[in-house]
């Protein structure tokens, strides 16, 4: 960077600096009597007794489980399916409806009996031991214990619930995290076992790897082990704390102790979870493709210059994100009509060249009678209050806010409409900020009050309960307001914050990560932690928002991002523009070669998003996804799976120009040259800046498009011993395994999903099956929907083995090269060599 460029960056950071002090008076004072209003209202729970259950004194059976009399407590057994299990202790108060979404579970037949130390309820899959103490013991059907439970402690409003851990047993999930994948494996500054907090949070415009809690706390985890894994749900939204040593202790400050436990294999494990808390639906297709924002975007002409320039520089672009720069005086639902003059005809204008403009919106309302929302938000009794009755009053960035209180119904239905006029006027989507929700303080807590009232749909309580939820009603009310604004097309939100059961409303990205080397790589384990959480649409502000990335970071994290579900580059007010030509060659032409092949990819990417509707798996996969007995993948965080095919070894390091993987087992080919390599082991890969190791599972269909045509790139299953002697000793001299260890033919089947790309009508799904047999190839396709098949042709392109001959229906059709041309057809043959 030149002298004269550092020096503009200083001034214009000193001069956003001095912008912020605006908030500092109104900030201290807010602090204050946060803390006041805390040392007054708030419960003290150990001015009670700690309470146990006691003896158990009866067990009944009840339909799909049994109910458990002890001295002090009861408890209830539900088994929702064969291996999802509620367990509910009591006394409680019974949990909003927020997360779990209804549903007729099929039934379940259990069978109850009184065992040496007390009961057992048992379906075919799973079973629950009750000791006499209220302890609990889970086991498979084999009769493993997957999960031991000590009995429940409460005191006043609190409950403490502990589990032994296995040593092995590693421990994922609790929703958005800067930790380590293995949430087990982290220590704190005082080299304890790090306690993770429930409690969403802005980290104040920056956070490094490390910071906890950040925007989504999920009381969700998935434990595994040598004998097995299983996910454990608390439904309880209250501020609470969670700790894995010995014990894996969850510590909720009020609320009920319902749970649900479930066991499987990880897929089975986000199946039945995100059955529970609801999938996320098909997004616009569009919404795949590349997102480019900055807080800085101020006019509209600023916009056109942007979107002008991704077409001069032939980079492909979906969608422009417009920062709270666009509005007037940072008013929620506002765009500044002096900025913005002709946001119609605009948006329009944009939508023509396929980009699409997507609006941030705060919650906070402008504490102002001269604010119609304000008004309108006072007369529906719609504001979040203290405990004395007054307005909770706090500064963001318009000053100081009233917060909508969208527990309750109304605010929702009010808050939904709001949406309407930004729709009409072409807004694509909407962008959720600072839903913590957030607020300026001087120290403490940058949020409401712990004891800030809510309507709680209307049974009341306070912000211990609502706050976690706060983002995920948000969100519902914007998505409620667009499928009814807006029929005919898909909403699209993204929300920085959010709880169990965000999934179903909204995206999110990761918020204010500092623009270093270790958070790029702690991006990995943020995303594949949320996915494995139940949310499969997340991404990083590419470079980090808060600093300025070398031009090789910002390579090195834009090819990263290339594969993750939400691709967007974003940026601090405070810090340099950044675009993918910010830096010139060489890095512009290799950020475009990934863009242009994320695009390409983009069946590969819709048809995950159509799996994540069926099946609720993550898109972005961890490493031992498919193998969860194979101990050396348990802790890889800077690896991850795009679906089942493919395998991104991002660079994570400067100056890497190869990197160590532990590959899984079974057979892979490297996409850039399609060298054969067998896993099972550590390998090194090349890494040079244009490129970064991308691996595809041998017997994987790829599909791609370019240009109205269909490309199936195919990987054979197996990779003939004697070829990969000859090729695959460049780049790697393992041990080739005898093709023996193979029953020929195999078969594998993709099946990938095409509609319109937006709304509600037909689709499609064509399988494709591809099968080995010793000296060739077959592939059959199988078409099923009514949306007419959306491609002018099909090309297949054989990876790995060299194509000699192919017949399509059983007519001879010329190769050209690896590649083979056609259209419609139930039967390829390849002969190959
Ligand atoms: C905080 C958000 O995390 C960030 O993405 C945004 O640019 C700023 N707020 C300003 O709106």
């Amino acid at each position: 960077m030149t002298f004269f460029k550092q020096l503009s960056l200083q001034i214009n950071y000193v001069f956003k600096s001095l912008f912020f002090l605006q908030y500092i008076p109104h900030a201290f004072f807010y602090s204050l009597k946060r803390d006041r209003l805390q040392r007054q209202y708030l419960p003290d729970p150990s001015a009670n007794p700690v309470i146990q259950p006691g003896k158990l004194l009866q067990a009944q059976a009840i339909d799909r489980g049994a109910y458990f009399y002890f001295k002090q407590a009861e408890l209830e057994i539900s088994f929702l399916t064969a291996d999802l299990v509620r367990v509910n202790w009591f006394p409680d108060l019974p949990p909003l409806p927020y997360a779990v979404v209804d549903r007729n579970w099929e039934t379940v037949e259990t069978t109850l009996s009184e065992i040496g130390n007390g009961w057992a309820i048992a379906s075919d899959a799973l079973s629950v031991t009750v000791g006499i103490d209220g302890s609990l013991k889970f086991c498979d059907r084999t009769g493993q214990i997957l999960r031991t439970e000590l009995p429940p402690q409460r005191q006043g409003e609190k409950w403490v619930h502990q589990a032994q851990l296995r040593s092995e047993e590693r421990i994922y999930g609790l929703g958005e995290r800067a930790s380590s994948l293995n949430l087990r494996a982290v220590k704190d500054e005082l080299q304890k076992p790090k306690t993770y907090q429930m409690w969403n949070r802005d980290p104040g415009g920056r956070y490094a790897p490390g910071t906890d809690p950040i925007y989504i706390c999920i009381p969700v985890y998935l434990g595994l082990h040598d004998r097995g894994s299983y996910l454990i749900f608390y439904e309880n939204s209250f501020r609470a704390e969670f700790t894995f040593a010995d014990m894996a202790i969850a510590n909720f400050a009020g609320g009920s102790l319902r749970y649900y436990m479930t066991i499987g294999e990880p897929s089975q494990l986000s199946d039945r979870y995100t059955q529970l808390t609801g999938r996320a639906p098909l997004p616009p297709r569009w919404a795949l493709g590349y997102h480019q924002s900055r807080w800085g975007y101020r006019t509209e002409a600023n916009v056109r210059q942007e979107v002008k320039a991704f077409q001069t520089y032939n980079l492909p672009l979906s969608a422009v994100h417009l920062d709270i720069d666009c509005q007037v005086g940072h008013r929620a639902f506002t765009i500044d009509p002096k900025r913005f003059p002709k946001i119609d005809s605009f948006t329009q204008e944009l939508a023509e060249t396929g980009v699409r403009l997507i609006a941030i919106n705060n919650p906070g309302i402008k504490f102002s009678r001269k604010s119609n929302l304000f008004l309108e938000g006072q007369v529906l009794n719609g504001f979040c209050t203290y405990p004395t009755g007054e307005l909770a009053i706090a500064s963001v960035w318009a000053g100081a806010m009233a917060f909508p209180d969208f527990t309750n119904p109304k605010v929702r239905a009010w808050w939904s409409r709001q949406y309407a006029y930004l729709l009409d006027v072409g807004v694509a989507g909407f962008w959720h900020d600072m839903n913590e929700p957030a607020a300026f303080v001087s120290w403490g807590d940058p949020s409401l009050p712990q004891v800030a009232q809510h309507c709680l749909e209307g049974r009341g309580g306070d912000h211990r309960e609502a706050h976690n939820v706060y983002g995920l009603l948000e969100a519902e009310a914007a998505y409620e307001s667009i499928r009814q604004y807006r029929p005919q097309q898909r909403p699209f939100i993204v929300s920085r914050s959010g709880w169990a059961g965000l999934q179903r409303y909204a995206w999110t990205w990761t918020g204010d990560t500092i623009s270093t080397w270790e958070a790029l790589r702690q991006t990995v384990a943020t995303v594949v932690g949320l996915g494995l959480s139940g949310i499969p649409y997340t991404g990083p502000d590419i470079g980090g928002f808060q600093g300025n990335p070398s031009a090789e970071l910002y390579v090195r994290w834009f090819q990263m991002a290339t594969f993750l579900m939400f691709c967007r580059t974003h940026s601090s007010t405070s810090v340099a523009p950044r675009t993918p030509w910010t830096y010139g060659e060489p890095y512009l032409s290799i950020v475009r070669s990934f863009l242009q092949l994320r695009y390409r990819l983009m069946p590969y990417f819709y048809t995950l998003a159509w799996e994540v509707t069926q099946k609720g798996y993550p898109p972005v996969r961890p490493l031992f996804w498919f193998d969860r007995r194979d101990r050396s993948l348990w802790d890889i965080e800077d690896a991850f799976y795009l679906g089942d095919a493919l395998l991104v070894c991002p660079v994570v390091r400067e100056k890497e120009r190869s990197r160590s993987l532990y590959l899984p087992q079974g057979y892979w080919y490297n996409f850039w040259n399609d060298t054969a390599i067998e896993g099972g082991k550590t390998i090194e890969l090349d890494s040079p800046l244009e490129q970064i190791p991308l691996l595809v599972k041998a017997g994987s269909i790829l599909p791609m498009e370019e240009d109205r045509q269909l490309i199936l790139h195919l990987y054979p299953p197996v990779k003939r011993a004697e070829e990969q002697r000859g090729r695959g000793a460049e780049e790697n001299s393992y041990q080739q395994p005898p093709i023996t260890n193979y029953q020929l033919p195999i078969q594998n089947s993709y099946t990938l999903y095409t509609d319109a790309g937006d709304g509600y009508g037909e689709s499609r799904r064509d399988r494709f099956t591809l099968t080995q047999y010793e000296d060739s190839l077959e592939l059959t396709w199988e078409q099923q929907g009514n949306y007419d098949f959306p491609y002018q042709s099909v090309q297949l392109h054989v990876h790995g083995v060299s194509l000699q001959q192919a017949w399509v229906d059983d007519r001879e059709t010329p190769v050209q090269g690896q590649q083979l041309q056609c259209h419609f057809f139930h039967r390829v043959r390849f002969r190959c060599d």
